[in-house]
């Protein structure tokens, strides 16, 4: 199982967009793909109509170890994809981690039973420094990080980015590595901007930074993102084909693109991915 925790020091910069419509993606590409909300404010949850509600949720998983899949996860109308719920309505969990010995760990101690029924586990986070924050990274294997171009002006982005991975670091004398952290160009205005300068720009500011990769896919900005959400539908069901005139490419490719480029072992799976949701036959519900 593959674990993603997607992760800003910023907020409003596309996290929860690309939890959703990456796990889409996966799910229609034949992937078992578990969605973990760990936002307060439970905007992935609400992102895909439910075909069943499970009676807990988030905060029962990391609270009390509830680890009953009936009790935990729910099933969204999209196949193959699932979702534990954010239910920590009071707020509560960050405290409640920050005070336990194993805090930070727990997430990483549940992984072994989620492990046998997903190929792709992808975790929303809140955009501010939190111990969730840090749990949901210390579990993962790879952090994904949106930046839009306009956080690349600033100069937080760097000291911000580079403080998570530091505070960290500690536990490689628990056998825990920091994951590599991927920074994913997003809302790249197709006219107005160059995306090519603007990647340039970030690895510069990134230079010499062992574990931080930007990477060759970006986002542009489309209504298609905005329009998939209202709708409860992955981008790429929505948006399949390049609209005639525009330079960006279809939702479709660029979520292609990205998935290839994060899991390359996948690639001719989601090579079969096509807008109705049936992969073409990319050999649905078998283990990568
Ligand atoms: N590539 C894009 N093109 C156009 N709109 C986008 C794109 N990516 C995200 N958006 C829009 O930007 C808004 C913020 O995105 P999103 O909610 O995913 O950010 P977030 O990082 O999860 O925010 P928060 O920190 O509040 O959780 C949403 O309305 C979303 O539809
Ligand atoms: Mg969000």
């Amino acid at each position: 199982m593959q674990v993603v925790s997607i992760i800003s020091t910023k907020g409003g910069v596309g996290k929860t967009t690309t939890a959703a419509n990456l796990g889409g993606f996966a799910a229609d590409a034949g992937l078992r793909v578990l969605l973990l909300d760990l936002d307060v404010q439970p905007t992935l949850s609400s992102y895909f109509t439910l075909a069943a509600r499970a009676p807990a949720g988030i905060y029962e998983m990391l609270a009390y170890n509830e680890q009953r899949p009936e009790q935990l996860v729910s099933h969204t109308v999209i196949e193959r994809l699932d979702l534990v719920l954010s239910n920590d309505d009071r707020g509560e969990l960050n405290t409640l981690l920050l005070h336990a010995p194993d805090g930070r760990l727990r997430l990483r101690h549940l992984l072994p039973t989620l492990a046998p029924r997903y190929d792709l586990l992808l975790i929303d986070t809140q955009g501010a420094r939190s111990v969730l924050l840090e749990m949901a990274v210390l579990a993962s294997n790879l952090a994904l990080s949106p930046v839009t171009p306009e956080i690349l002006a600033a100069r937080e982005l760097r000291r911000g980015t580079l403080q998570l991975i530091e505070d960290i670091a500690p536990y490689r004398h628990l056998g825990i590595e920091p994951p590599p952290l991927h920074l994913l160009i997003n809302r790249v205005h197709p006219v107005s901007s160059n995306a090519r300068l603007i990647q340039r720009a970030l690895r510069q500011v990134f230079q010499g930074q062992s574990g931080v990769r930007v990477l060759d896919t970006d986002v542009p900005a489309i209504e298609a993102y905005p329009r998939a959400a209202t709708r409860g539908l992955p981008v790429h069901r929505v948006e399949y084909r390049q609209p005639a005139g525009r330079a960006a490419p279809a939702a479709l490719d660029t979520m292609r693109a990205l998935a290839s480029e994060l899991f390359p072992a996948w690639q001719e799976r989601f090579a079969l991915v096509n807008g109705r949701g049936d992969a073409g036959g990319a050999g649905h519900g078998q283990r990568a």
